[in-house]
Parts: structure tokens; sequence; C-alpha cells
């Protein structure tokens, strides 16, 4: 009599999860629970003072973001396995809003569940992490720059130049889809080239950038103010990896270091990329001189950073802007390329932590009494 008891309760168990596993297929495959305790910066998503939403818009898709590249560590997949998954997520990122009183609406406003759904159409044909290494060619800068503790703006800053580098090197096989693929290269950041993962805070904050609630800016902070050096950047620039984002700018600007022949070369690509590049970014070509003016000289004071692909400046434009100045030195020939790269991915992208592009200055040494 017990045994053939504990036979059909058995047999229902059976019944029950099978029933679970068919309904799996379509529910969401990331736990959100992380935004109910992430210490995130709610503000933006609470007032209306964002009408379009753009600000808090962003924020929401860092926020989903830490989920998506949670699941790319977990699962080797860049997205969600299918639409039905993808909406599921989605309304449960608005449940978990609603828990925090932030509009639930704000969540279809501002993502769209098709994308976040696997999809070759998307960047370079990548699906799973393998098919990332088949196209960067196995590691890559991001690896060994975005791994540890992001706090700070060199650590943060080598990370995300990491990130345009790779971007480009993406770019060679989608060259429609490059605000695409950074996000891939972000997830892939977060995920799987730091070793803390996208739910930590600095992590997060630097890689996804993900505003953060002021109890966790304050630890932050202490990290920063450990170098005087780091905290006269911060007082500086209030940041080239920033959070005041709204006055920041970068200029690119290069010298170039060529003879005259190739200089002529040199002039009829800048001009062809003149026209093609900037009208679409609302930046504007800069005179060496009206750099040089807003940078004291490029003075040595002025100097807030350096990496392995430039040099960075602050500035202060004639009408008052504050930008960053980053000098870019190419003494080869094959920098054009890398430079035009560069300047195409910040005009499109869209991230925290990089500065909207304000505009850019090309000239050669031997230009520079005159230009
Ligand atoms: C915000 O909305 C207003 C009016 O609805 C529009 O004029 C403006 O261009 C929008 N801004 C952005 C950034 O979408
Ligand atoms: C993939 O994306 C393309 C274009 O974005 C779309 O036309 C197509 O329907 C998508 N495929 C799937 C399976 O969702
Ligand atoms: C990847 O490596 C192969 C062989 O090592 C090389 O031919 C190819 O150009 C590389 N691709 C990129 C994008 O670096
Ligand atoms: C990129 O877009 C252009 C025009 O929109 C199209 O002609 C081209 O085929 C696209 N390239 C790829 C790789 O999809
Ligand atoms: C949170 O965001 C709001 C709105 O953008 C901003 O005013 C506030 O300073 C932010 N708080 C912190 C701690 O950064
Ligand atoms: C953050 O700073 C404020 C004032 O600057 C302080 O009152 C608060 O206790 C700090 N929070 C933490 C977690 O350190």
């Amino acid at each position: 009599m017990g045994k053939s008891l504990t036979f059909s309760s058995l047999l229902f168990f059976f019944f029950f999860t099978n029933f679970f596993i068919d309904s799996a297929t379509s529910s969401c495959p990331i736990d959100l629970s992380y935004v109910e305790t992430f210490p995130w910066n709610t503000t933006m998503c609470r007032e209306a003072r964002d009408p379009n939403g753009t600000q808090c818009c962003q924020t929401l898709l860092s926020l989903f973001g830490i989920g998506l590249a949670q699941h790319l560590k977990d699962t080797s997949r860049f997205q969600l396995p299918d639409l039905a998954s993808s909406s599921s997520c989605l309304s449960n990122l608005q449940t978990k809003l609603e828990a925090l009183s932030i509009q639930p609406s704000l969540v279809p406003q501002c993502l769209s569940a098709t994308n976040f759904v696997a999809n070759t159409s998307q960047c370079a044909g990548i699906i799973t992490i393998q098919d990332w290494y088949q196209r960067v060619n196995g590691t890559t800068q991001l690896d060994s720059s975005c791994q540890g503790d992001m706090t700070g703006l060199i650590r943060c800053g080598s990370c995300v130049d990491a990130g345009k580098q790779v971007n480009s090197q993406l770019a060679n096989f989608d060259q429609n889809n490059s605000q695409k693929c950074f996000y891939f290269t972000v997830l892939y950041a977060a995920g799987i080239a730091n070793e803390f993962g996208p739910k930590d805070v600095r992590t997060a904050n630097c890689i996804l950038g993900m505003p953060l609630s002021s109890s966790a800016s304050n630890k932050s902070g202490d990290h920063l103010s450990r170098t005087t050096q780091l905290r006269l950047i911060f007082g500086l620039l209030g940041a080239l990896v920033g959070v005041l984002l709204a006055l920041g700018v970068i200029i690119l600007y290069r010298r170039w270091d060529k003879k005259e022949r190739q200089n002529s070369v040199h002039e009829e690509y800048v001009s062809s990329f003149r026209s093609s590049v900037l009208p679409n970014a609302g930046a504007k070509w800069f005179r060496l001189s009206e750099l040089e003016q807003a940078t004291d000289g490029f003075s040595q004071r002025n100097l807030i950073g350096q990496g392995a692909y430039g040099v960075v400046y602050k500035g202060t434009l004639s009408d008052g802007t504050l930008v960053a100045v980053k000098q870019i030195l190419d003494l080869e020939s094959t920098g054009d390329e890398d430079f035009c790269n560069e300047v195409e991915i910040i005009s499109k992208i869209r991230h925290r932590n990089l500065l909207a592009l304000r505009g850019c200055c090309v000239t050669s040494d031997n230009q520079k009494g005159r230009d």
C-alpha cells in the first residue's frame, strides 16, 4: 500500500516537472533580483523632468545589460534564445521596477524585446562566445585592460579604449552594426573579461555605464581619493569616465609627422573624410590654434591622462565649454583607418562613459605654424 502511494506521488512529481520544463522554454532565463539590490541611481527614472526618458532609457539599458552580461557568463550566449523569453524578461523587469515605485511603462518605452533575441544579423553573425573568439581572433586587449577593479579614470579609460579598438575589429565583419557590436563588446568586457562580473558595482559602473546611488558613489569616491593625482583628475574634469557628461566632449587631434609628398595624399584623404564622417555627428572640425588656445598650448598642467592610444588634455573652448582633447600622435602610415574608425565609432555610440564627440582636428607637424 505504502509502495503504491510513493509510486503515484512520483508520477505526479514527473508530471509536474515536465509541465514546468515545457513552460520554462518561454520564461526569462535571467535572474533579475539584482534590480532591487544593486545600488543604482534611480533618480532619473523617477523624475518627470526627463520627459523623453533618454537618460532613464540609457540607465535601463545598462540595468538590463547587467543581466545580459551575467547570462553571457553563465551560458556563453550574447542574447536570449527567443522572443518569448526576451518579452518575459522585460515583463519581469517591469515588475521589479514597480516594486521600486518606478513607472513600469518606461520599459516598453525604452527597450524592445526583439533587440535582445539571438539573431545572426545583429553583430557580425555572433551568437555564442565561440563565434566571438573566431571574429576577434581569440583574446583581445579587453581581456587584459578590463580585468580587476574598474574604479578610476585610468583603469576604466583604458578598458573603454580597448572596447573601441575591438569594436573597430568587429567592424571589418559588419560595418552596418557598429552600435550593436559595441553592446556585444560591452557584454563581453563585463561578463567575461572582468573576473568580478557585471554585478560588481565597480565593473557595472565603468563598463556598463551604470549610474550609482549616492551610498555606492561614496565608496568609489573613497577609492578615487586614494591618490592625489586621481582626485585632481576628477576635480578637473568631472570626468572622461564621467558622471557629469552634459559638459563633456572629446576632440580628437592628430599630429602628422610625415613627409610633404605623403601629405598631399593625406590631405585628399582628410577632405573626403571631412565631408563623410562628421556631418551626421553634430561635430565640427577644429583648427589646431583653437585647441592650443583651449589647452593653454597643450600645457602639462592640463594633462589628465595617458593611455596606450594617446594623451588626453583638459581644455576650455572659447565659449567656455569644458572639453577633453585627445591627442593621437601617429607616426605610422597605417593609422588612417584606425583614426577614421575611432571617430566613426565615437560619433555613433552612446555610452555613459564615453563623452560625446565635439569635433576633430587633423594636422601634420609642418603645418603647425599656419593652421
Ligand atoms: C524630446 O521630445 C520633444 C517633444 O516631444 C522633441 O522636440 C525633442 O526632440 C525630443 N528630444 C529627444 C532627445 O528625443
Ligand atoms: C533577425 O533580424 C533581422 C533584421 O534585424 C530580421 O529581419 C529577422 O526577422 C530577424 N530574425 C529572427 C529569427 O528574429
Ligand atoms: C586572425 O588571424 C589570422 C591568422 O592568424 C589572420 O590571417 C587574420 O588576419 C586575423 N584577423 C584579424 C581580424 O586580426
Ligand atoms: C550595409 O548597408 C548597405 C546600405 O544600407 C548595404 O548595401 C550593405 O549590403 C550592408 N552590408 C552588410 C554587410 O549588411
Ligand atoms: C542621480 O541622478 C540624478 C539625476 O541625473 C543626479 O542629479 C544625482 O546627482 C545622481 N546621484 C548620484 C549619487 O550620482
Ligand atoms: C555618503 O556620504 C554622505 C555625506 O557625504 C554620508 O552622510 C553617508 O553616510 C555616506 N554613505 C556611506 C555609505 O558612506
